[in-house]
């Protein structure tokens, strides 16, 4: 079975979500002159399979490989597939299709909506991550020395595929990392999914009906708000210290463990200023624990307030958290008290193994 979510906007699209939905490339592109179908070694065989898709559909597509991971999201690697698509003399009659994890979406993404001022674009995510998140919603980039996702465009994509069928190469410690995102979801917006991760906290029994349920929520909160200004917001639950975690780890901590334990210091905070209950906050820090996501973190707690601080989420100078005021309820709590802070960092620090 196919799950189709919409997502609204100016453009609107769909998520398809399923096995196999891949082959769905040579209903999306019919009648695109040319296709670069963008990839890292990783896929190569999943974008060979792309490429015959469209091929067979009469699309003259190319497969073009980009480095793996974040090593894809440079100002040089975005430069090198300028000159690959002038060589392959894509048009705006044209298409890309970027096929990978979100290191490749992003990078696709932002190659496309550059080129000739901005071509269409198709993502075929093969991370729960990508298939959740970085796929879905339109934005698109690039990191530069300064930081990540400092050069960008939003573009969004004319369709999303997530095949399911991919996920079976993913390696495991990246499915749990993207679970994080999911259960991120759960919290804000959709206890069905807190109950299916209750019965299966590894994801693998209900993944397709968890990443519908997660792009829901992702596509609910961008439809309405491409550009960032509100409702997408929330979607940033667990990510204010989540964030700060990934600097100061020089980025060698995964995204969604980074998130997980960020989700356990907003549950915390929030159960400070008595928007939680104490069985709500454990609720979080019990499932993520559950799903093999790490809970605690031991760290310089000066240092991470001083990264949040400077969050980009964080306006101005104030600190800004998205917590729940009761499960499924989220809200923005601005400049927390100090000892509220400090006590939900407790928790957190005490928590690290
Ligand atoms: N645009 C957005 O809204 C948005 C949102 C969230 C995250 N992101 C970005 O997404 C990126 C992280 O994405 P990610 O977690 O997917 O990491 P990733 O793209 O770096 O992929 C992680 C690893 O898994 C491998 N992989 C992916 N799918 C595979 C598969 N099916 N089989 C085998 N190997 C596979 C990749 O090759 C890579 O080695 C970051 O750059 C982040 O900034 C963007
Ligand atoms: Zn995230």
């Amino acid at each position: 079975m196919t799950r189709r979510v919409p997502v609204a906007g100016e453009q609107p699209y769909e998520v398809a979500i399923g096995a196999g939905v891949q082959v769905e490339l040579a209903l999306v592109l019919a009648g695109t002159p040319k296709v670069a179908v963008v990839h890292a070694p990783p896929l190569a065989a999943a974008a060979g399979a792309a490429v015959e898709t469209l091929q067979t559909a009469g699309v003259a597509a190319e497969a073009v490989v980009v480095p793996d991971g974040e090593a894809a999201k440079t100002a040089e690697v975005a430069a090198g597939l300028w000159e690959e698509f002038g060589r392959l003399g894509l048009t705006r009659s044209d298409a890309v299709v970027g096929l990978g994890g979100g290191a490749v979406t992003d990078l696709a993404g932002f190659v496309a909506a550059t080129w000739t001022r901005g071509i269409r674009f198709v993502t075929v995510p093969t991370s729960v991550l990508g298939m959740v998140d970085a796929a879905v919603g339109g934005k698109t980039g690039i990191n530069t020395g300064a930081g990540k996702n400092l050069v960008g465009a939003f573009h969004p994509p004319a369709a999303v595929l997530a095949d399911t069928d991919l996920l079976a190469g993913l390696p495991e410690a990246e499915f749990r990392s993207g679970m994080a995102e999911v259960v991120k979801c759960g919290f804000l917006a959709d206890a069905e999914i807190l109950r299916l991760l209750d019965a299966d906290p590894t994801g693998r029994r209900d993944t397709e009906e968890l990443i519908e349920r997660a792009v829901r929520v992702k596509a609910d909160a961008v439809g309405e708000d491409l550009y960032d200004t509100g409702r997408r917001e929330f979607l940033n639950y667990g990510h204010t210290l989540g964030h700060a975690i990934e600097r100061l780890e020089d980025f060698g901590w995964r995204h969604g463990e980074a998130v997980a334990v960020g989700l356990v210091f907003a549950a915390e905070l929030a159960g400070q200023a008595g928007l939680l209950t104490r069985t709500e906050v454990d609720r979080h820090r019990d499932l993520v624990a559950a799903m093999g996501l790490p809970t605690g973190y031991a760290g310089d707690w000066a240092r991470l307030q001083q990264v949040m601080r400077v969050d980009k989420k964080a306006r101005g100078a104030s600190l800004r958290f998205v917590v729940l005021d009761g499960l499924g309820n989220p809200t923005i709590l601005t400049d927390p008290d100090q000892s509220w802070l400090d006590a939900a960092w407790a928790a957190v620090n005490e928590g690290a193994t």
